[in-house]
């Protein structure tokens, strides 16, 4: 009976998009994009499954590379950790939790593109560290132009963020009918992209031991931590696009490659934020917006009395019943 039902329902829709020759969103520009299930927690209950790259339907192209290319569920199911929890961690005490609804992903929002440029951030910063790892297929270590300075090679293995940078590009990359939409959360990647570079840190060794002729050395990108505070930090000066600072323009957008872009105002999340904690209480007056907030006094254990030992450079500690307030909101 539903199964006919929905026959009918499809059969009209085709019919009457044939009659009124609307325009039909093409079968491959989609109106969902990756961040709405990448962030999604409901496929993390069935990790142990067969496939996992289930989280991935209805996403062609990356849930055949995913399928295909060894090594890449894993870097994905890590990206997604890495994704998830700095995004909790960094928003733990702002409206915004970066809790998850399907709304966030229907129009470019602030919340939308700090999503995509974490999102992207993620998936370059797992990739290249796959790479160093051997755990990719097709991916190594990273292959630099020789260095002109004579006191230094490029070797041991450093981080592939060129590589990375590929395939995340190719894997985060929107195809939504709105252009607005797609021009915003393509710059994301970019900013995302950027982020990683930009967290790149040059190591040396010298091989000789202290006669350092020559120094070898490779690049490191720098812990995941470091990326997601620097986007938290751009989501915060996000620049909302409009007519007049011109989107389209290739120059203008590259003159904002570090900042994110959004195109619609999101609400201001005080409805979601009765019973959260807040850290002091100038937090409180923002968090809790204008209802108030809760202080409960609570024993805290923490060391104090420190004493030292001149023996063996050891340090003890007494352990205090501390008083301190921890503050909810109303
Ligand atoms: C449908 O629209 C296209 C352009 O989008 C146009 O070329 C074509 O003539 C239209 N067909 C009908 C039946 O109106
Ligand atoms: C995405 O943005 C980059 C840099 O701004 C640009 O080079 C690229 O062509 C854009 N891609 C699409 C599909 O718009
Ligand atoms: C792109 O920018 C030009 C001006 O440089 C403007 O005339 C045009 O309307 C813009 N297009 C869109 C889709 O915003
Ligand atoms: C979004 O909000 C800002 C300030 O809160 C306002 O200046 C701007 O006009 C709003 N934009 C839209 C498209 O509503
Ligand atoms: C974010 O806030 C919502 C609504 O108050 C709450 O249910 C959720 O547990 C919070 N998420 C985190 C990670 O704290």
């Amino acid at each position: 009976m539903i199964k006919i039902l929905l026959f009918v329902l499809v059969f009209n829709y085709t019919v009457s998009d044939t009659i009124t020759n609307r325009t039909i969103t093409p079968k491959h520009v989609k109106k969902r994009i990756l961040i709405s299930t990448l962030f999604s927690k409901k496929f993390f209950i069935t990790e142990k499954t067969t496939d996992a790259c289930r989280w991935l339907k209805g996403f062609k192209y990356q849930r055949e590379q995913c399928q295909k290319r060894k090594g890449l569920a894993e870097v994905l199911n890590n990206a997604r950790k890495y994704a998830i929890a700095e995004c909790e961690d960094q928003f733990r005490y702002y409206r915004w939790n970066c809790s998850y609804t399907k709304d966030m992903f229907k129009k470019a929002y602030r919340e939308t593109a700090f999503m995509q440029s974490l999102a992207t951030a993620a998936i370059m910063f797992s990739t290249a560290k796959a790479c160093t790892d051997g755990k990719l297929q097709n991916c190594h270590c990273a292959e630099e132009t020789p260095s002109k300075r004579p006191d230094m090679k490029w070797g041991g293995c450093g981080d592939n963020t060129k590589k990375a940078a590929h395939i995340t590009r190719r894997f985060m990359r929107v195809h939504h009918p709105s252009e607005k939409f797609r021009d915003v959360l393509n710059h994301s990647i970019e900013v995302g992209v950027k982020a990683v570079t930009e967290n790149e840190k040059v190591h040396c060794y010298c091989p000789g031991g202290t006669t350092c002729a020559i120094k070898l050395c490779w690049k490191r990108i720098q812990p995941f931590v470091n990326i997601a505070q620097k986007l938290q930090y751009r989501y915060h000066s996000a620049i909302q696009v409009n007519s007049k600072n011109l989107l389209n323009k290739s120059s203008w957008r590259k003159q904002h490659a570090d900042s994110l872009l959004y195109a619609s105002n999101s609400t201001d999340f005080c409805g979601m934020t009765a019973g959260r904690r807040c850290i002091n209480k100038d937090n409180c007056a923002t968090l809790c917006c204008t209802r108030g907030y809760y202080e409960q006094k609570v024993v805290v254990p923490r060391r104090c009395h420190p004493k030292y030992h001149d023996c063996c450079y050891k340090v003890t500690y007494d352990i205090c019943q501390n008083e301190e307030y921890i503050y909810y909101c109303k």
